[in-house]
């Protein structure tokens, strides 16, 4: 595809100027919530994973991000960039409002969600640019870079100039991908009250003809689908579509699993479920790389939240990035990358432990804010009506975020109403212990964070956490009964900053 490199342009002047008011306002940032080994703006607002690709052998993150300040403003696209999707460098911003099509507006407006695509060597990214009150307000674009750091805006932007039709709450996260020599994009849409993901085609990634609807709300499903990102996944064809509906109580994320129909371009849902349990779990993205692997990550807040480290100077997280699979019953397993095994250090392991009612026991070594725990219950030799642990304990108890296990109801809870700072509530997934009868709890504890993946990524709850930094306690317990840890693992985890 023909593009104008231009490295003096309107555009790469108000680049630098962002990344000039990040340098002077990274200094600033309190250090109390800032995570060890997750993707975080360096100073400023962060939300949604953008552009995600492998591409020349390295992984790339962009993401929706202020510069300016912490909280949503004009949004830019921040960069980062990986070999291991484990250390993670930081780059110039990438896009930045600078044209009438992303700029301008009272209140939202910017380069906001969408991808990138490898484009025969031009990392080609497909962002909306929008602008509150404008007519339209969101319309399709265009940017490309050699190099894949300097990326300069198509010159006969926008690429789609409007939805199909002007009545629609929401036109907006172009997803782009290839099939067969062909480009597809599905488009987040809203109208009537439906939420919808609708798709385009296109030979050139220029000139796109609308498809129709691939899936839309059956009324349950939110009116504005946000994100939507649909994928082959497995050797039979299947297909996935993630989502984030808009206007949806309580469930903020999901995805649908059936087979996608290249010519009609309909999806066929055959399974639905929320993707992650948690409450700060949103918009994710997804990449294929070159090991043949689905790996999806996710803003790690939700809209709508109280957020302390905004007063930080900062905002914003990813969460780890997971490997997707799809299990023969239509469920997706997310598990994270085992590339993260490069993290860990000190050790500490417990075997046959039984927990007995209404006791906290804590295991010499196995304290902390940056660990990987992974802890297998017994069922059968478990009476307890309910087990679990709790972590980020203060010492004296009082303050602390409660994980179990409860049996009869076979459900997983997160509690956080004692976990300090932040919204507190509690957290619930269906959870069935496996077919061998155990319930392993595998969880990624981080400073301000906790990932918690069960039965190997059947079931994932993610939630930020703003516990008093001294607080770092970990209690295993039973109620109702006894229960055996079979096996606990645990090791502490290096920052990557
Ligand atoms: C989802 C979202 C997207 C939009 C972006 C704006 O969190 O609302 O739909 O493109 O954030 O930052």
């Amino acid at each position: 595809m023909e593009h104008t490199t231009n490295k003096h342009s309107k555009h790469q002047a108000f680049i630098a100027q962002a990344d000039e008011a990040l340098l002077k306002k990274r200094n600033a940032v309190d250090a109390a919530f800032r995570l060890h080994y997750h993707v975080m703006p360096t100073a400023g607002w962060m939300n949604d994973p953008n552009g995600m690709i492998h591409f020349n052998g390295d992984y790339h993150l962009f993401y929706q991000h202020d510069p300016y300040q912490a909280k949503q403003g004009p949004m830019h696209w921040g960069h980062v960039r990986s070999k291991d999707l484990v250390h993670w460098e930081h780059l110039p911003v990438a896009l930045a409002p600078s044209e009438e099509y992303d700029k301008g507006g009272d209140g939202g407006q910017g380069c906001w969600s969408g991808s990138a695509v490898d484009d025969n060597g031009t990392l080609t990214l497909i962002y909306t640019g929008h602008v509150d009150g404008k007519t339209p307000e969101e319309v399709q674009c265009l940017a490309t870079s050699k190099d894949g750091v300097i990326f300069d805006k198509y010159a006969a932007n926008p690429v789609i100039g409007d939805s199909p039709d002007a009545k629609r709450f929401g036109f907006r996260d172009p997803k782009v991908w290839k099939r067969g020599g062909k480009w597809y994009m599905v488009v987040g849409y809203g109208k009537d009250g439906i939420g919808k993901a609708i798709v385009y085609t296109s030979c050139d990634l220029l000139k796109w003809e609308f498809a129709g609807a691939a899936a839309e709300s059956d009324g349950s499903m939110g009116d504005m689908w946000e994100c939507p990102d649909l994928f082959p996944i497995g050797d039979a064809d299947k297909h996935v579509l993630l989502i984030s509906p808009m206007n949806i109580a309580p469930v903020k994320n999901l995805y649908l699993s059936g087979t996608f129909d290249y010519e009609s371009c309909r999806f066929d849902k055959q399974y639905a479920e929320q993707i992650d349990y948690g409450f700060d779990f949103y918009a994710p993205q997804s990449l294929l790389d070159d090991k043949g692997r689905r790996i999806m990550i996710a803003w790690m807040n939700i809209w709508g939240a109280t957020m302390p480290e905004q007063a930080h100077g900062w905002l914003g997280a990813m969460t780890l990035p997971r490997e997707l699979t799809l299990a023969a019953d239509g469920s997706l397993r997310s598990n994270p990358v085992p590339e993260l095994i490069a993290l860990r250090g000190r050790h500490a392991a417990a075997a046959d432990l039984t927990l007995d009612e209404g006791r906290f026991v804590e295991i010499p070594g196995v304290r902390g804010d940056s660990l990987e725990l992974i802890a297998v219950f017994d069922m059968s030799s478990s009476d307890a009506s309910e087990f679990g642990l709790r972590i980020r304990c203060s010492e004296d108890g009082s303050s602390y975020t409660e994980i179990r296990y409860a049996k009869s109801e076979q459900k997983l809870y997160m509690d956080r109403n004692l976990g300090g700072a932040g919204d507190g509530g509690v957290s619930a997934a269906p959870l069935q212990p496996a077919a061998d009868g155990r319930v392993q709890l595998r969880l990624f504890i981080d400073r301000s964070s906790v990932e918690l993946f069960a039965n190997d990524g059947r079931i994932v709850i993610t939630n930020r956490l703003y516990p008093d930094p001294a607080n770092v306690g970990i209690k295993f317990f039973a109620r109702g009964g006894s229960a055996v840890i079979e096996t606990l693992d645990a090791w502490e985890l290096s920052s990557i900053w």
